[in-house]
């Protein structure tokens, strides 16, 4: 049922090229024991449409019903391509799919740079969790020295190259993209609208020579409650990927009603 939903959207902003509604997706990273993620999803209600969270482990295997009942969809953080064995610390596809997940996230900057996420592993996720009928949130973006020195283009091209080419044509239709500027992540400070709209042109430009079609691409790095309108606004971007701004359901809901407006 939740993933019905996310399919349905997913389609209709691909196939009949709609950028409505917007998809709003939260990023708990390494915050919200049970009791804060409980606290969370009680104050910001329920929920329609296209609003999913990537909560910590723990916390997703807890509140899975709560979610599911709010109409959050919801998914990990991270998973592992083996389906189980020697691999400490990691998590599974068949413990995820135990939680009726629906999306998948995968190849965040903070994995990449503090845990060593190759291409090449991500290469091997993101067809396995395709392959499992998930739907796969892949992030990509360049960094401070990249933006600077000109080489963040080939960076995100590549990086899309890399990490989905294993997929077919067909399987691409589960992928949606996160472009988020590492520069941009925690600072307080998005990319100006006009490194969004350009970024976000050349990287649907390149999906459809890449793969032949076009891919959800959301935006991330310091998107609030404050610059979610004027974001939303840009050409080709469809949706928000959220890290702070998603801890506080207040702004949480505000950036969900936002989404609707724009
Ligand atoms: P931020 O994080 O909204 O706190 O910048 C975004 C992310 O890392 O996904």
């Amino acid at each position: 049922m939740n993933r019905m939903n996310l399919d349905q959207i997913i389609h209709e902003a691909v196939v009949k090229h709609m950028r409505r509604p917007l998809i709003v997706a939260g990023n708990w990273k390494m915050n919200m024991t049970v009791r804060e993620g409980r606290e969370f999803l009680e104050k910001l209600g329920s929920v329609e449409g296209s609003v999913l969270l990537f909560p910590p482990y723990t916390t997703l295997a807890a509140l899975a019903p709560e979610m599911r009942r709010k109409g959050v969809l919801y998914g990990p953080q991270n998973f592992h391509y083996e389906d189980g064995g020697a691999y400490t610390g990691e998590i599974s596809i068949p413990m995820i799919r135990e939680l009726e997940c629906s999306c998948l996230l995968a190849g965040h900057s903070e994995r990449r740079t503090y845990y060593n996420e190759t291409d090449e592993a991500l290469s091997r996720k993101t067809a396995r969790g395709v392959r499992s009928g998930f739907q796969v949130m892949l992030c990509i973006g360049e960094s401070l020295e990249e933006r600077k020195n000109g080489r963040w283009q080939k960076k995100l091209i590549e990086q899309m190259a890399l990490d989905l080419k294993d997929l077919s044509f067909r399987e691409l239709g589960s992928v949606l993209i996160a472009y988020e500027p590492v520069w941009a992540i925690g600072t307080g400070v998005s990319a100006s609208l006009e490194e969004i709209g350009e970024t976000h042109r050349l990287l649907k430009l390149a999906m459809r020579e890449l793969f032949g079609r076009e891919l959800p691409l959301l935006y991330g790095g310091s998107v609030n409650e404050k610059n979610a309108f004027d974001i939303g606004s840009c050409p080709y971007v469809d949706g928000f990927l959220i890290g702070g701004a998603s801890l506080k359901p207040e702004k949480f809901r505000e950036i969900i009603e936002i989404s609707k407006r724009v």
